[in-house]
């Protein structure tokens, strides 16, 4: 429970934030790209990596709200180096049609039952099976880049926004059980700059420590489909 901060091996806990496990690293020369850069978790990881001198391009599928973003955080941090780009992340429906194929004897799952959660999470098995598979193509390329993946915890964010009552439960009862935004960006700023991380890849993560991801995760003839399926889907364009 990240209420009662114990540290895993990293020496972070689910209660530590951004800006603790970054402290003291020098971002300079690097470069992040960073979607939903506008709001919740994308916002909070810009303004801290920017913080630490990284280099952020923000993609967001709104640029105004990017631009507005970018001015804030350049108001804290004049030194920052931030773009804005354009990009709209791919549909939902695309992530059904690979889970109706491939797992749905796992999670039973068809067009007329459209159930939102079942398909959010296999939105997030399919990040962990991405990264899993792009390390394998990066090692059989003897290409020396990482991929790693990751869960930040239950934040309170604008992600409930259309889930009208449970929305309105979780920020009444959130602030006591959930991680703040500053708790909820800590993950993925520990794994794109602290050097514990250096060199590891295909691997998952939770509370800026290496966690075990469900077992479909660990599915290397999954991680290869879902692969060939995106491929498949791109060249259709
Ligand atoms: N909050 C949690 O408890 C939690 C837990 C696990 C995982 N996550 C994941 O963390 C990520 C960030 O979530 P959050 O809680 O920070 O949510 P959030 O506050 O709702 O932010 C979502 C961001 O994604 C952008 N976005 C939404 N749809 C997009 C699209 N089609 N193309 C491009 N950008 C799009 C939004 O841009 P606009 O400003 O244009 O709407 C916004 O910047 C999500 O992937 C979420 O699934 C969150």
């Amino acid at each position: 429970m990240w209420f009662l901060g114990w540290k895993g091996e990293s020496g972070f806990s689910a209660s530590s934030t951004a800006e603790q496990v970054t402290q003291g690293i020098d971002g300079h020369g690097l470069t992040a790209i960073v979607t939903g850069a506008t709001s919740g978790l994308g916002l909070e990881t810009t303004r801290v990596l920017a913080l630490r001198g990284v280099h952020v391009v923000m993609a967001v599928r709104n640029v105004e709200s990017g631009t507005k973003v970018k001015e804030t955080i350049l108001k804290e941090i004049p030194s920052a180096k931030i773009d804005v780009m354009e990009l709209d992340l791919c549909s939902m429906a695309s992530v059904r049609k690979f889970a109706s194929d491939y797992i749905s004897s796992e999670r039973p799952l068809n067009i007329l039952m459209y159930n939102s959660y079942y398909a959010y999470g296999q939105s997030k098995l399919a990040n962990i099976l991405h990264a899993k598979e792009l390390t394998r193509r990066f090692k059989e390329e003897g290409v020396e880049i990482t991929a790693n993946a990751l869960h930040p915890g239950s934040i309170i964010t604008n992600i409930l926004r259309y889930h009208g009552y449970i929305n309105a439960v979780a920020n009444m009862v959130g602030k006591y059980l959930l991680k703040n935004v500053q708790q909820g960006a800590a993950t993925q700023c520990y794994v794109a700059l602290h050097p514990q991380v250096k060199g590891i890849s295909g691997e998952y993560f939770m509370d800026s420590n290496k966690a075990t991801p469900t077992h479909l995760a660990n599915d290397s003839e999954l991680a290869k489909k879902l692969w060939e399926f995106s491929v498949s889907l791109t060249n259709q364009k």
